[in-house]
């Protein structure tokens, strides 16, 4: 952890470089300023912000990917008890100084954690953010689909996107002689980078619009709100449960090491 103590903010914002979130502090510094996507990420937030109640007291928030805690810190403002995880430990100190020096370190725990880890832990909270982190995973079903059994009421889901049609078309079967369909601009695709995208290995899948909201749709996730480019706020679609059968349940459980559902 960065050396801090006597420090101007300015100065312990700078000995923590490279920040990825532009965190706005109390003395006006910000910690990247020169972001390449602008004042980032609070006019994403900007966009998801009306959408959600002004006054959270009660409401548990889990901030996956949580990165330098910018949303966390909103969310916290508005009276959420948040847990806050992150594979990367540079980030994960970041935002708990931030924390200090904003106030709200007692309404945030950060965990050093990946998001399959999640699994291993019991329970909902009302409120998931999965914001920028699916594209950066290997195995994004898998995760997408432990996220699932976290959410309560709601999930904010964001990834980069490929260029698409915003919703494609959702068919229940299609023959073998149709499959050219399957290359067709609307189908749900997601492009896998073998290498790099813009210098970043961590980029693995790129879906394009209709892929996201296929995906959702096959994880019980209603579309509620698109509130802005590449963002989908939703809810648990109690209709959509198991729409794929126990032949998933069974997979779903194999993976993460359960017992198989029904004692199979
Ligand atoms: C593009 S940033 C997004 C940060 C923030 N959620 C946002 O939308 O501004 C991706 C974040 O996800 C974290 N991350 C990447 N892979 C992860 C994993 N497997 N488990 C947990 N966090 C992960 C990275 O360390 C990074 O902080």
């Amino acid at each position: 952890m960065a050396q801090t103590a006597g420090l101007s903010l300015a100065d312990a914002a700078r000995s923590m470089q490279p920040w990825f979130h532009n965190l706005h502090l109390p003395d006006g510094t910000q910690t990247a300023p020169d972001h390449s996507l602008g004042d980032f990420p609070a006019y994403k937030w900007q966009e998801l912000a009306p959408l959600l109640p002004q006054d959270m007291t009660g409401w548990t928030v889990l901030d996956i990917g949580c990165n330098a805690g910018f949303y966390s810190f909103e969310l916290a403002r508005r009276g959420a008890r948040v847990t806050a995880i992150d594979s990367n430990a540079h980030y994960l100190s970041q935002a708990a100084w931030a924390a200090r020096v904003y106030g709200l370190a007692e309404r945030i725990e950060f965990r050093r954690m990946q998001v399959y880890e999640l699994a291993r832990i019991a329970g909902t909270c009302d409120l998931v953010l999965f914001l920028g982190v699916f594209y950066h995973l290997r195995y994004p079903l898998l995760a997408l689909d432990i996220v699932r059994e976290k959410v309560g009421r709601l999930l904010a889901f964001q990834t980069l996107t490929m260029p698409g049609p915003e919703q494609g078309p959702e068919v229940r079967d299609l023959p073998f002689a149709q499959r050219g369909e399957l290359v067709s601009e609307a189908w749900p695709r997601m492009a896998f980078v073998e290498h790099s995208m813009a210098g970043d290995p961590t980029n693995w899948w790129v879906p394009n619009p209709s892929c996201v909201e296929a995906v959702l749709r096959t994880r019980a996730l209603k579309v509620v709100a698109r509130p802005g480019t590449e963002v989908w706020l939703c809810e648990p679609d109690p209709e959509g449960e198991s729409s794929r059968g126990l032949g998933f349940e069974e997979e779903f459980a194999a993976a993460l090491g359960r017992a198989a559902p029904g004692g199979g």
